[in-house]
């Protein structure tokens, strides 16, 4: 048996993650795609070879027609909440894009409803299929550190270009290796959401829950847009469930061809962890002067961007759990947005319970 998988939105992602995962994947098969946009429909179709009998202008009539065990949705982010709601009624398993959605009210109804369909729904974070982050996980849920009081993380990446709705200059760097993102899709915050809160962010902050477990309660933050319409620049500091403080960075504003940066430094009461998830490099201090370095992540190892598809398929055929569940989407939703309302009240936050 095939995973039978639909795809919705066939721009820049789908055509650079999804659609070369499940075209690789002898155990998927591309059941349908849909975009109501005739050129990038057109070339997702000639390059993954889809046939015209399946290649849908609507996702509605995709999913009323095809016949498909589960679903990608992969369009700009305020469209998120409506495309995921459609698959999840039909009953499918869910593959959605992150950020899961742009309110947390949505994402909390996504989430429910997957539960009551009984369907597996994913976020789409390929950290959270990393080796290494993985093992980091362990390593803090064993204790090796004890009980975490203080973390940080700094994440700079190359997207400026991508807010400022001008994505040419970025063709080599993010691989535009079928269709480009579109002009408005990271650009117009009434359909992103926000820029590297709503765009970054939410990898650095979702990853960083998975690893530590630890749970925002209240947020404080400043956010800087410069010259663009959304922020490229979001400092920020939190309070965690088990009294745990922390500082988040990120920034937009990496030069194509400089390297870009995810860090984490976690402080635990018996010891501390050192990642540098870009680099591959962990290294763990625990009780009695333990050092220990994890064997280092091969380069091409460090952001598996098919994972997440490979997971949906392998959810499908029952072999397979959630490696990203939406619990953790909720989360990260409820926390980026407690984040702009911090910086726009400038006051602390709770997250959540306003949001
Ligand atoms: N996980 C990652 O690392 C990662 C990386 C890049 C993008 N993304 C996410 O992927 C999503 C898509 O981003 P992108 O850069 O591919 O955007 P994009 O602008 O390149 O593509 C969006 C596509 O959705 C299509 N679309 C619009 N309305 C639609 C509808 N009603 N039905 C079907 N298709 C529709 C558009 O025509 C377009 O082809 C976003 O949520 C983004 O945040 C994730």
């Amino acid at each position: 048996m095939s995973a039978r998988i639909g795809v919705i939105g066939c721009g820049w992602w789908a055509t650079r993650a999804h659609l070369p995962a499940l075209q690789a994947n002898p155990d998927a098969v591309i059941a349908g795609i849909a975009d109501p946009d005739p050129e990038n429909r057109a070339r997702a179709a000639e390059r993954f070879a889809v046939p015209a009998d399946r290649v849908y202008a609507d996702a509605g009539e995709m999913l009323a027609k095809a016949e498909l065990d589960a679903a990608i949705v992969a369009v700009p982010h305020d469209l998120h909440a409506p495309l995921a709601r459609a698959v999840l009624d039909r009953g499918l398993h869910l593959l959605l894009e992150k950020p899961m959605t742009i309110r947390p009210p949505d994402a909390r109804v996504l989430a429910a409803l997957a539960k009551e369909r009984g369907v597996e729904l994913i976020i789409g974070y390929p950290w959270h299929y990393n080796r290494q982050v993985l093992a980091v996980r362990d390593a803090i849920a064993d204790g090796r550190i004890g009980t975490i009081e203080y973390v940080s993380c700094q994440f700079a990446s190359i997207v400026r270009e991508l807010y400022r709705g001008n994505p040419e200059p970025y063709r080599d760097v993010l691989g535009y290796s079928v269709n480009p993102p579109g002009l408005r899709t990271y650009a117009d915050p009434e359909i992103s959401g926000g820029g590297q809160g709503q765009t970054q962010v939410t990898h650095s902050a979702a990853l960083l829950f998975l690893i530590t477990g630890l749970r925002p309660v209240s947020v404080a933050a400043m956010t800087e847009p410069f010259e663009l319409a959304v922020d490229l620049a979001d400092a920020v500091v939190t309070r965690f469930d088990n009294g745990a403080v922390g500082s988040l960075g990120s920034t937009g504003s990496v030069l194509p061809g400089h390297d870009e940066i995810l860090d984490y430094r976690i402080f635990g009461s018996a010891g501390h962890i050192l990642f540098d998830v870009n680099e591959g490099v962990a290294v763990i201090h625990g009780l009695h002067g333990e050092v220990h370095r994890l064997p280092g992540l091969p380069a091409e190892e460090r952001y598996p961007d098919w994972a997440p598809a490979d997971n949906l398929v392998d959810i499908v055929l029952g072999r397979g759990a959630n490696g990203s569940p939406a619990s953790l989407g909720v989360l990260t939703v409820e926390f980026v947005d407690a984040i702009y309302r911090a910086a726009r009240e400038a006051r602390t936050v709770r997250v959540g319970a306003e949001g």
